[in-house]
């Protein structure tokens, strides 16, 4: 019975050629919400999957960025509107990205299509390949192996609490007025508070200002972090790119891919806090890691990273959460003193990290954690619906209802 609800979910929120992630808050396409739908639509309509991403990429801009949020149509009820981004393309686009799983994904929709699907990944395959080129270019500028967020909502954890401390030095005291629509249609103790949101939009308007100009902005950007999550899922986006450049036979995309997969392989030892025992995101400008054990520090596993020291301790770390809590994965370490179960990425569980989480830990030979959480998911959605995230001790669920990529993981994984 959930099936036929997820499969309803997703088609009722398809705007043709595109799905939003939840009609009332998210009236438009985000980028790694998509990539996770196109997995949904591929357990009942393959060609519909395709087009998911296809219509993402019409997105993507002359220099290799694909926007995470893309203005198909105007909705009055958002904001930061196109307006206030200003971004001067056709369509009209956000400034800023999201995490890379699209090539992922489209490994995924290959692997189970084959030659039918040729020639549409051969057309897909050259604007992967810009988007990862446009990461290495902008995002890693010392060549350091990693992906620097420079906007909380690039690493898709928007209020998570590693960007407290890096976040302030962001000048959020003049921002030009604005009014805030996500707590208008749900309950502000869930969504970031205030001084959050005012330096998401300072951050906002500061690109805007440097006419989107990435390399400036990169140059200059006053939030600058290398985000654990942002990096490990670039690694195995490149690992799957580079799967898919063999298969097409692009020799020189595939030994570009095969390098900079080393070099992140090298450059995660930075995001490794051998204190807490985790991997975990650090501030590009002070050095200074973020200390924080989040559902982030768990996709290694998904990175393909094999460290038998590192694995054992994050192992370790979530059994003793899942002691404490009875649905992994919580957004934040509950032993943390800011878990707070309710608080979007501060607590609550999200179906599309566990997906992750879970992908990882089975593939690297970890089959009964992977299983657990797989289990959790599936519990979590069966007993509450298709929410944007749930209560890890409770199960209660948090944001909004109907939520596009929570009934596409329950399709492709959690209700299998
Ligand atoms: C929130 C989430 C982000 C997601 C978006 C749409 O901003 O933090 O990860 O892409 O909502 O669902």
């Amino acid at each position: 019975m959930r099936d036929e609800e997820a499969r309803n979910i997703l088609i009722a929120n398809d705007r043709g050629g595109y799905t939003v992630p939840n009609g009332r808050v998210y009236p438009f396409q985000w980028n790694w919400d998509s990539a996770f739908v196109a997995l949904g639509f591929a357990t009942f309509d393959r060609d519909r999957a395709w087009v998911e991403i296809e219509t993402l990429f019409k997105a993507q801009w002359t220099d290799g960025f694909l926007p995470h949020i893309v203005f198909w149509q105007d909705d009055p009820g958002y904001f930061p509107g196109p307006e206030r981004w200003a971004s001067g393309t056709d369509p009209l686009t956000s400034g800023i990205t999201q995490p890379p799983v699209a090539a992922t994904v489209v490994r995924a929709l290959w692997d189970q299509g084959g030659v039918a699907d040729r020639p549409r990944l051969e057309a897909l395959f050259p604007k992967l390949m810009a988007w990862h080129r446009w990461f290495w270019r902008y995002r890693d500028r010392s060549g350091q192996g990693l992906v620097v967020a420079l906007h909380p909502w690039e690493t898709g954890r928007d209020n998570a609490p590693e960007w407290d401390r890096p976040g302030a030095a962001i000048d959020a005291s003049d921002v030009a007025p604005y009014v805030r629509r996500d707590t208008s249609h749900l309950d502000a103790s869930m969504r970031p508070t205030a001084l959050e949101y005012d330096r998401y939009v300072a951050l906002l308007d500061f690109g805007r200002e440097r006419g989107w100009d990435h390399g400036r902005i990169a140059a200059e950007n006053p939030f600058q972090v290398a985000d654990v999550g942002l990096t490990m899922i670039l690694l195995r986006a490149d690992r799957d790119l580079l799967a898919l450049a063999e298969a097409l036979g692009r020799q020189d995309d595939a030994s570009d891919l095969r390098e900079r997969i080393a070099l992140a392989e090298q450059g995660v030892d930075w995001l490794w806090n051998e204190e807490v025992g985790a991997y975990g995101s650090r501030d590009l400008l002070t050095g200074e890691p973020s200390g924080f054990i989040t559902s982030a520090s768990f996709l290694s596993f998904y990175a393909g990273l094999k460290h038998p020291d590192r694995d054992a301790r994050l192992l370790g770390h979530l059994d003793r959460i899942g002691a404490r809590v009875r649905y992994l994965t919580p957004s934040l370490d509950p032993a943390d003193p800011g878990f707070d179960m309710m608080r979007y990425w501060r607590g609550p569980v999200w179906a599309v990290v566990n997906y992750m989480i879970g992908q990882g830990l089975a593939e690297t030979g970890h089959g009964a954690m992977a299983e657990r959480v797989r289990r959790d998911t599936r519990d979590l959605i069966q007993t509450s619906g298709f929410y944007e995230a749930f209560d890890p001790t409770s199960g209660a669920p948090t944001g909004g209802d109907d939520f596009s990529w929570t009934a596409a993981i329950w399709l492709c994984w959690a209700g299998r």
